[in-house]
């Protein structure tokens, strides 16, 4: 029985060959969810069960999860090591509120400073808190060690961002469909070009107290900007005395090829944000990790959550950072990344107008002309095969980095057969 700590032998999770990979027939069993708030638009697919790559729908199709909850899913569904630690949780306590200490939190604190290079950790839920509590952290920073006056303090964030969902949030969003009709918006944010570092540059003055930046933007399409950007956000922050905080709630924790997409450059920023995978797909974690004269500024009672840091959460957060330790999860990205790489490049001209990877994680800019990026995803899930449009013709690949080589050259066969039968329509 594997438990938090102990040393990972992870073997990764893959299912059978599917059942699927020839003639998969469109129309999925759908069942009408008339009680679902419309907030999202689906793919018809109903999903029952799931393990390793592959999920299995109530008619009991299975589908090569090539999205992975938007790279929440980064060790596959149900990782046998982190429901192990999920299992050991449950029956021990789940549950404490802050209000006591209890004996996960700060092990988990403890591995992930440690994974991260940094003294403390403050553990939230969702991503989008991650980002909020980074962006009170700044303002606090900045009024009581860089001395900005009161309420005058201002961030810099990229145009073409995604940080998450709250009002403040999309408030520096350049997404019209992510802000109309959620006005007042909060003020304090200057909005410059994204992979732009001289326009970070001249948007500084004596009041700016942090650039929050997507190291790599992935809502927008994996955008992944020019190398030298991350260094030289680092040397404006450190010139200026600005902290340099890296939202790698999407980009970070092996997705790229590495820990975290800021060691592609061997940048090192002062706070970084993580989520999404760091709930190993199970729970929702999130956190704030950074040195102790930055996060050391928050005082009992100045921010908090219920939730934030339970037993449960930190349980399955240790076990996932013990993952993460053994760089096994790291090296899949890289190597299949380029096997990714390698085959999408071909697509380009045949269907495809661009293709942009970075470990595994891939934007394809399809051509409009040929079929809008849902068509692609539909033809795809017919297949068997679930990926997901963003931003009307861009659709991004996130396998889980458990996926075998098998799978994921099956997965690419698919995508090619959708190009040729588009071709062919
Ligand atoms: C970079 C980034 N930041 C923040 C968020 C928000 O995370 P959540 O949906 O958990 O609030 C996301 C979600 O996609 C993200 O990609």
């Amino acid at each position: 029985m594997l438990h938090p700590g102990d040393p990972v032998v992870s073997t990764p999770v893959v299912a059978e060959a599917p059942d699927l990979r020839e003639g998969h027939a469109a129309g999925q069993p759908v069942a009408a969810q008339p009680h679902v708030a419309r907030n999202y638009d689906p793919l018809p697919v109903v999903i029952a069960e799931a393990s390793g790559a592959w999920v299995t729908d109530v008619g009991g199709r299975r589908y090569l999860d090539c999205l992975a909850g938007y790279s929440a899913l980064n060790f596959g569904h149900a990782h046998p090591v982190l429901v192990e630690a999920a299992r050991h949780q449950l029956d021990r306590v789940t549950l404490t509120s802050r209000a006591f200490l209890h004996d996960q939190l700060e092990a988990f604190c403890a591995e992930l400073a440690g994974l991260a290079g940094m003294d403390l950790v403050l553990p939230m839920n969702t991503g989008a808190e991650g980002v909020e509590t980074a962006i009170k952290l700044s303002r606090k920073w900045g009024y009581d060690v860089k001395g900005v006056p009161a309420d005058q303090a201002n961030i810099i964030v990229a145009a073409g961002n995604f940080h998450g969902r709250t009002t403040t949030i999309v408030s520096f969003s350049t997404d019209p469909v992510a802000r109309a009709g959620f006005g007042p918006f909060t003020p304090g944010f200057r909005v410059v070009p994204y992979d732009d570092p001289q326009a970070i540059a001249d948007a500084v003055d004596d009041n700016t107290v942090a650039v929050l930046i997507e190291p790599i933007q992935g809502e927008a399409g994996v955008i992944v900007p020019q190398a030298g950007y991350l260094s030289a956000i680092r040397e404006i922050c450190s010139r200026r005395n600005v902290l340099f905080v890296a939202d790698e709630i999407q980009s970070g924790l092996g997705r790229t090829g590495t820990t975290f997409a800021c060691d592609r450059e061997g940048v090192v920023p002062d706070v970084y944000v993580l989520g999404k995978a760091l709930g190993g797909g199970i729970v929702p974690v999130s956190a704030v990790v950074s040195r102790a004269d930055v996060l050391g500024v928050f005082t009992p009672g100045s921010h908090g959550s219920t939730f934030g840091g339970n037993p449960l959460a930190c349980a399955v957060g240790r076990a996932v950072v013990g993952l993460l330790r053994t760089g096994e999860y790291q090296r899949r990205a890289r190597e299949l990344g380029e096997v990714m790489h390698a085959r999408l490049t071909g697509l380009v001209g045949h269907g495809v107008v661009a293709v942009r990877t970075v470990g595994l994680w891939a934007g394809i800019d399809v051509d409009p002309a040929l079929a809008s990026g849902r068509e692609v995803c539909e033809r795809l899930a017919a297949r068997g095969m679930l990926a997901k449009e963003t931003h009307g013709s861009t659709i991004r690949l996130a396998p889980p980095l458990v996926i075998s080589r098998t799978d994921l050259d099956w997965a690419l066969d698919q995508l090619e057969g959708v190009f040729q039968e588009l071709h062919a329509s």
